[in-house]
């Protein structure tokens, strides 16, 4: 079953670091398994997998050994921290874009097909929608993402009653299972409702594109005008809009205005991007602290009566739809009660406070459920325990950054800072003392010295946007903008490429927003933003 998070990494240079948090090799030295495969290493070696790199140094001797990292875990999932003022879908489409930045295209290419460049971009991290688009219609094993015209993206229908448009397209066979299964070219994006139903907003804000924009295009360019249309407006509602609610506004403009310091510096439009595991493996985590235990999902689930299991069994990957083969009409979303139209001056297409779903706060706790993660979704026996500590994220997290030897917080900001970046290093009495996240006082006097000496770096990074009112600075700023600025340079369709690029679908030509995204998608119409009412 394909997961939301990599079980090994092919980092360049260094070859496969494979071992799983999983099952059998959660000892405190598993093996790193050498690499037989490189790029370029000729016709006879394996492919290597999705590609990421190594930014800073090595974190040699300086990670936490497996019972103060129990403790740390233990402390960061009991809660705490509040809410934040980033609307909730905010989160998921934070999953959508980690699962488009990572996706491995080459997993729907045609072996035959594909040449050793296309191999290489094709396992490289872009902001290119190949999640939604696949290796595009006219790749043979990507056509079955599309209707027959070869330019509208399928789409998916509720039961109970009938609802076109607002599930995803699912399969058809002989078991349920089979009949269940999303058609989308990655299946992570059906690992909760959540993210499913912005895979959906995804498919509409194409097909809306084809229906409405593309007057005197050829039918032969339809598909591709269609593609940079959306893929630009969607990098333009990242840099401009989600960005800046989770990361230090002036970092964000820094890296998108003046370039990067540390990362791929100066690579050239044509050099293939890679995926730092500083990135991967902590600071793009940060998405797992604004995730909630419940939410007000829709007039039906109201109330907290959307909970996060809840939001995993509604989807194929992480539940089994409730037993059904599709979505049942009670659980589309509402994306009135997820994102802000009032921010669009849609005063119409808003809900009281008290049904707005808002964020956790950025910083060092995680809800509870997730210490307690579905065994199935992360690869353990149905019979783990429910305290395993391996059904804990924040464990998991903590467990994966000592797998691959990652750098700590303060050897990041030692280089970063060597790289002319210009941050502040969080004191020792801020990393153990915080502003109302993770209290180490659980932890010994031994155990809590190791944390503050070589802060494991998801952790340094939460506590950095902890001690900025929940968005990211410093370390952690610096390295999510700058991979998001790699990411988008090297797209095929990049906002950062062409500078002339001024959205035409919002309500002017510097804003487009998500909820410009999703007002075009829906056509600002409360009955399919709402259908539940
Ligand atoms: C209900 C929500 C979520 C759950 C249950 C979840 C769970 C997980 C799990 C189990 C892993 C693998 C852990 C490991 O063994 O290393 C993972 C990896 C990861 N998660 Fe999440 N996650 C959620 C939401 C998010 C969000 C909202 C973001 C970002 C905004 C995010 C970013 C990441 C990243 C970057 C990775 C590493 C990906 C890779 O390995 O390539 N996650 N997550």
């Amino acid at each position: 079953m394909p997961t939301h998070g990599s079980e090994s990494y092919y980092v360049i240079g260094e070859g496969l670091l494979s071992e799983s948090v999983g099952g059998r090799e959660l000892g405190d030295d598993p093996p790193i398994v050498a690499a037989a495969a490189r790029a370029g290493a000729g016709p006879a070696a394996a492919p290597p997998p999705f590609r990421f790199s190594r930014l800073g140094p090595k974190g040699a001797n300086k990670q936490l050994g497996e019972p103060n990292r129990k403790k740390v875990g233990g402390a960061m999932a009991v809660g705490g921290g509040g809410q934040s003022q980033i609307p909730a879908g905010f989160t998921y489409l934070g999953q959508f874009i980690d699962h488009d930045l990572t996706f491995d295209k080459t997993s729907v290419m045609l072996g035959a097909n594909v040449t050793p460049v296309q191999l290489l971009q094709g396992r490289s991290p872009s902001l290119d929608l190949d999640s939604l688009y696949g290796a595009g219609p006219a790749d043979p094993a990507s056509a079955k993402f599309y209707e027959a015209d070869g330019i509208h993206l399928k789409v998916g229908k509720t039961t109970g009653p009938t609802k076109v448009g607002f599930d995803l397209p699912r399969g058809a066979g002989n078991t349920n299972a089979k009949k269940r299964k999303a058609i989308i070219p990655d299946p992570r994006n059906d690992e909760n409702l959540a993210v499913a139903q912005h895979h959906c907003a995804m498919i509409r804000f194409h097909n809306r594109v084809v229906d409405t924009q593309l007057g005197g295009v050829p039918a032969a360019q339809k598909f591709a005008k269609a593609r940079e249309i959306v893929t630009k407006h969607y990098q333009w509602m990242i840099r401009t809009d989600y960005l800046p609610r989770i990361c230090a506004q002036g970092v964000v403009n820094d890296v998108f205005n003046n370039g990067r310091k540390a990362f791929e510096v100066g690579a050239a439009t044509t050099d293939v991007p890679t995926m730092p595991i500083e990135f991967s493996v902590a600071a793009f985590r940060l998405g797992h602290a604004m995730v909630r235990a419940r939410y007000n999902w829709n007039a039906v689930f109201d109330d907290g009566g959307g909970t996060l299991e809840f939001l995993f069994i509604f989807s194929a990957l992480g539940g089994d739809l409730g037993g059904d083969t599709r979505l049942a009409s009670i659980w589309i979303a509402d994306f009135r009660r997820l994102y802000n139209f009032g921010e669009a001056n849609k005063p119409g297409l808003t809900v009281p406070p008290a049904k707005f779903n808002r964020a956790m706060r950025i910083d060092t706790t995680i809800v509870d459920p997730l210490q307690h993660l579905p065994p199935a979704a992360i690869g353990l026996p149905a019979n783990a325990g429910f305290n395993d500590p391996r059904r804990n994220l924040a464990f998991r997290n903590l467990t994966r950054a000592k797998m691959l030897k990652l750098a700590t917080g303060q050897q990041m900001a030692t280089f970063l800072k060597s790289k002319g970046v210009n941050l502040t290093k969080l004191t020792s009495a801020q990393i153990r003392n915080g502003k109302n996240g993770a209290d180490l006082s659980g932890l010994t006097q031994a155990q809590r010295q190791a944390l503050v000496k070589d802060t494991p770096l998801w952790f340094y990074v939460l506590r950095e946007a902890e001690l900025n009112n929940g968005k990211l600075k410093g370390v952690g700023a610096r390295i999510v903008a700058e991979t998001f600025h790699r990411a988008m340079q090297g797209s095929e369709h990049s906002i950062v490429n062409d500078a002339s690029f001024k959205p035409t679908l919002g309500p002017n030509n510097s804003t487009f927003r998500m909820v410009d995204l999703l007002l075009f998608a829906f056509e600002g119409k409360k009955a399919l933003l709402a259908p539940n009412g």
